[in-house]
């Protein structure tokens, strides 16, 4: 396998075309710990390695590309979320972000709650053994088999999301002869600062009942007076990759409010109040994301301050990170195929995935990091943009970052912080088999989700 330098693209910063990146790191090889796994390094023979295994060997045994995922990390990150948030508060870990079995079993070990959004991940928690009454069930056009599913299981809530879905869920759970606890979702009309398909607490979309104009307090007055439903707190989710805490601020505020207008009006304090999940994660070196203990402070202080302004009892908090626990304890492992320089331009080098693997980038204009993990390099750095193998010219996975320029055929390179939002929303565009997810831990790797093969795909097609 080639490991010859090819012909120079362009490298210095002065000859840089318009793009949106900084300037080179000072050494390539360096691996900047806030967006990599925790057990991640660089070894003496200039390899890679993660819980201690190279990751030439792991791309031997378990092929390219791979999302590979730090269990320990995994666990310490639940564990902290857990920790920070203490006895009088829940941690509900958003399955969207990345379901599997394993990781059901480790966050039911961890102490950890489950928030589904789906029939298939609540097969998936339950299959696992998530006692029901930690799951929480979300979705803003749950079906009624849903629903019934969800009911019979015995979830510990439902959050309802529509005047419709009120009296959905307490006709079905009336009928199975249940009272069905539930939270209601509200809209508190912020702008959270993010991209715009991630944010959700505006009131223009498609989330939530809007505290606007009383429609959330008609929603409580009509979820109050059914049998079938327990009505225990109200519930927000202000969007996604939020590193500014004043969203939250604004949402705890209003959503105090509306826990105080229903004391009034109805002489009822709810008792929980859940302010979502979108914490920001470092996907580069720019971004500076806080520490759980941070944040469950912060949110603490928030609601017990306006509770205590409302001469309300403070509600049992809970949260919803998705992202913040799985995000950076993964990386998607590639294989270089090819190596294209272009005049004046960047560097396209192409590797054995793309957007069927990572559709962040497409999707939300994402911004990665990638580092060259098969051996060190002291070639001089070159402006690269990673593609994947896929028809298409949006087919990008990191769209400016640095690479050495000796970068060739088969070398090994990797995306750190993929945890989050790419192997849950991975596609089959092309027929790409989508890749499996490792997880390493003390020097063992084992496959929690494998690899699709052809036969997977054909299985489907009966055509
Ligand atoms: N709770 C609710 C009700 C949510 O809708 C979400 C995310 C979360 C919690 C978890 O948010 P997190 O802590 O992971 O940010 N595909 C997009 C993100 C969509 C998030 C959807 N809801 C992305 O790749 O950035």
């Amino acid at each position: 396998m080639s490991r010859s330098a090819h012909p120079a693209g362009p490298r210095h910063a002065d000859v840089l075309p318009e793009g949106h990146y900084a300037a080179p790191p000072a050494d390539l090889n360096v691996l900047d710990p806030k967006v990599w796994a925790r057990t991640v390094a660089r070894g003496e023979d200039g390899v890679v390695t993660v819980a201690g295994l190279p990751v030439t060997r792991l791309a031997e045994e378990f092929g390219t590309p791979a999302y590979i995922l730090d269990e320990a990390d995994f666990r310490a990150r639940a564990r902290a979320w857990r920790t920070a948030f203490g006895d009088d508060a829940d941690v509900f870990y958003a399955g969207k972000a990345f379901l599997s079995r394993a990781v059901v079993r480790w966050l039911a070990e961890e102490g950890l709650n489950l928030d589904v959004c789906s029939g298939g991940e609540l097969a998936t928690a339950l299959s696992a053994g998530m006692p029901a009454d930690r799951i929480a069930f979300h979705g803003n056009n749950k079906s009624a088999a849903e629903i019934e599913r969800a009911v019979r299981a015995g979830v510990g809530r439902i959050v309802l999301d529509s005047f419709q879905e009120i009296v959905r869920v307490a006709h079905i759970a009336q009928s199975l002869g249940k009272r069905q606890r539930v939270q209601i979702r509200v809209t508190v009309g912020v702008e959270a600062h993010t991209h715009e398909f991630i944010a959700t607490a505006h009131e223009d979309q498609k989330f939530g009942i809007p505290l606007a104009g009383g429609q959330a307090a008609e929603a409580v007055r009509r979820a109050l007076r059914l049998d079938g439903i327990e009505l225990i707190g109200i519930h927000s989710h202000i969007g996604s990759q939020i590193f500014d805490m004043s969203g939250f601020e604004v949402a705890a505020h209003r959503v105090v409010g509306l826990l105080k207008d229903i004391r009034d009006e109805h002489g009822v304090e709810l008792p929980e109040i859940d302010l979502g999940g979108g914490l920001g994660i470092a996907y580069t070196s720019d971004d500076d994301p806080r520490e759980p203990q941070e944040i469950a402070k912060a949110l603490t202080e928030i609601v017990t301050r306006e509770c205590r302004a409302a001469r309300l009892q403070t509600p049992r908090i809970s949260v919803e990170p998705g992202r913040a626990i799985v995000g950076p304890t993964a990386f998607t492992l590639y294989e270089v195929g090819t190596v294209k320089p272009l005049d004046g331009l960047r560097t396209y080098v192409s590797v054995d995935g793309g957007m069927s693997d990572n559709i962040r980038t497409a999707l939300y204009d994402a911004e990665y990091s990638v580092a060259l993990v098969s051996r060190a390099s002291e070639a001089e750095p070159m402006l690269v943009r990673v593609v994947g193998k896929h028809c298409e010219s949006g087919d990008i996975v990191v769209k400016d970052a640095f690479l050495p320029a000796d970068l060739a055929p088969g070398d090994l390179i990797a995306v750190p912080a993929t945890g989050a939002y790419c192997r849950s929303m991975a596609s089959n565009y092309n027929h790409a088999l989508r890749p499996p997810v490792v997880a390493v831990e003390g020097g063992e790797a084992r496959v929690i989700v494998r690899r699709e093969t052809e036969e997977d795909l054909l299985r489907l097609d009966v055509g």
